[in-house]
Formats: structure tokens, C-alpha cells, sequence
């Protein structure tokens, strides 16, 4: 548990057929699923992990049937209200990254209150993709980044960090996915250029703190190059 792990990125995937394989509505696995966070919140806190993010709900899931989006936003409110409190005392803060001008008023309402509530917190950051897209968290910096008329020589990957939702945040050293698949279905894909990626056949509802501890552990024994030769190479 040597190496410097700022930042853990977390595609939540699979509930859906968790719940099929137990002939369970697809629901279930989403209510199983947010509990899951709770886990490993409490996991990353212990291993001193700076920033956690988890894929939640990306712009793309709006176009699931209207019943299943209302139980996920359902879902994420209620955890959001339950868990506040338990986010104060453990000095966790909550933060949303994502289109807001997409989600409805009243969920928008409770995530804002969550984040004006844990502002100043400070053992870790809780990140949470809702109504995510990288592609659309890009277009969005760049068009704040045109209406400050900002010039083009002048324009570089701090300017465009600066925009993003994300700004002064650590890009993710290392990206799970749970349930097999192995893509980025749009998350943090400016901020990934150089993350590590853990997959693993594991259904979300099933992960656990001793996977997300195994994930860590393989990420240490990794090495990174960013571009450049190993330390260790011969000429
Ligand atoms: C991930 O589980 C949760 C969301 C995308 C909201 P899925 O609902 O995608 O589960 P599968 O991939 O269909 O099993
Ligand atoms: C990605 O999962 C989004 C989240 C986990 C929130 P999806 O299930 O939506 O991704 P695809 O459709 O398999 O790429
Ligand atoms: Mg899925």
C-alpha cells in the first residue's frame, strides 16, 4: 500500500442482471447497488484514498424505460437524504459531477443540499457521476471556455481542466468496472488519458471491500511510463 493512490474511479455495472439471474426486477439490483456505495466508501476511507468517483447514471441511461430512470433517481435521492448525516461525521465530501440542467428539480434540489451541506469536508471526496457524459462534460467547458472569449493561444490542457467538471481534481490513477465489460461507456474519458483499468466479471450488487482491496493491491504493483522509458530500462 506504498504507492500515492489519489483518486478511484468506479463503473457500477451490472445490476441488472443480477437481478435477472434471480428472476428479480431489474430494480433490485439497483436498490442492491446503492448499497454497495456505502461499502466502499467505508473501504476508501481506510486505505487514505483521496477522491472516489462513481458512474451512477449517464446521459445515455435517460433513454431507459421513464420506470426505471424514476427508480434510479428515487434511489440515489433517498440514499443521498439516509446517508448525509453519516457523510457530516465521517468527514466525507459529497459533490456531483454531470448535465444538472438534465435532471428533475426536486432531485437536483436534494443533491445540491448534500453538497452544500459536506462542503467542508475533508477526509475524501465523494464524487458521483449522475447524468454523466464525458463527451458532454467537454462540451460543456469548451462552450464555457468560448463565452469567456478566451484566446486561442492561451488555450491549453490546464484551460481545459480548469472547465471541466473535475477542475482541481486529481485525474483518476486507477478505473473499475464490475460485470465484465470492458469500456468506458463515456466515463472520464479526457481525465482517463492515462488511468490504469481493473475489470472484473463481478456483478456490482456483489463487489465487495476485499475486491475493491484486491483492485487497489493490483494497481500497486502496476507500472506507469506516462510516455516516458522505466527507470530501470537499459539504453
Ligand atoms: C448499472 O447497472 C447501473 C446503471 C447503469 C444505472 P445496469 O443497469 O447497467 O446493469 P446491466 O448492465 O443491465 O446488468
Ligand atoms: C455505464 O453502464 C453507466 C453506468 C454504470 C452508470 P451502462 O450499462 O449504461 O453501459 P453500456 O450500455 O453497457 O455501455
Ligand atoms: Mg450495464
Amino acid at each position: 500500500m506504498s504507492r500515492i493512490l489519489k483518486h478511484v474511479g468506479i463503473i457500477m455495472d451490472g445490476n441488472g442482471r443480477w437481478a435477472q439471474v434471480r428472476g428479480l426486477p431489474r430494480y433490485e439490483g439497483h436498490r442492491r447497488g446503492v448499497e454497495k456505495v456505502k461499502e466502499i466508501i467505508s473501504a476508501a476511507l481506510r486505505l487514505k484514498i483521496n477522491v472516489i468517483t462513481f458512474y451512477a447514471f449517464s446521459i445515455e441511461n435517460w433513454q431507459r424505460p421513464k420506470k426505471e430512470v424514476d427508480i434510479i433517481m428515487e434511489l440515489l435521492q433517498n440514499h443521498l437524504k439516509r446517508e448525509i448525516n453519516n457523510f457530516i461525521s465521517q468527514g466525507i465530501r459529497f459533490k456531483m459531477i454531470g448535465n444538472r440542467s438534465l435532471i428533475p428539480d426536486n432531485i437536483l434540489f436534494v443533491i445540491e443540499e448534500a453538497e452544500k451541506a459536506t462542503a467542508n469536508c475533508k477526509q475524501l471526496l465523494a464524487q458521483f457521476a449522475i447524468s454523466y457524459s464525458g463527451r458532454d462534460e467537454i462540451i460543456r467547458a469548451v462552450k464555457k471556455a468560448l463565452q469567456q472569449h478566451i484566446e486561442p493561444e492561451k488555450f491549453n490542457e490546464d484551460t481545459m481542466n480548469s472547465f471541466l467538471d473535475t477542475a482541481e481534481i486529481p485525474e483518476p490513477d486507477l478505473i473499475i468496472r464490475t460485470s465484465g465489460e470492458q469500456r468506458l461507456s463515456n466515463f472520464l474519458i479526457w481525465q482517463s488519458a492515462y488511468s490504469e483499468f481493473y475489470f472484473t466479471q463481478t456483478l456490482w450488487p456483489d463487489f465487495t471491500d476485499d475486491e475493491f482491496t484486491e483492485a487497489i493491491l493490483d494497481f500497486q504493483k502496476r507500472q506507469r511510463r506516462f510516455g516516458k522509458v522505466s527507470e530501470f530500462a537499459r539504453t
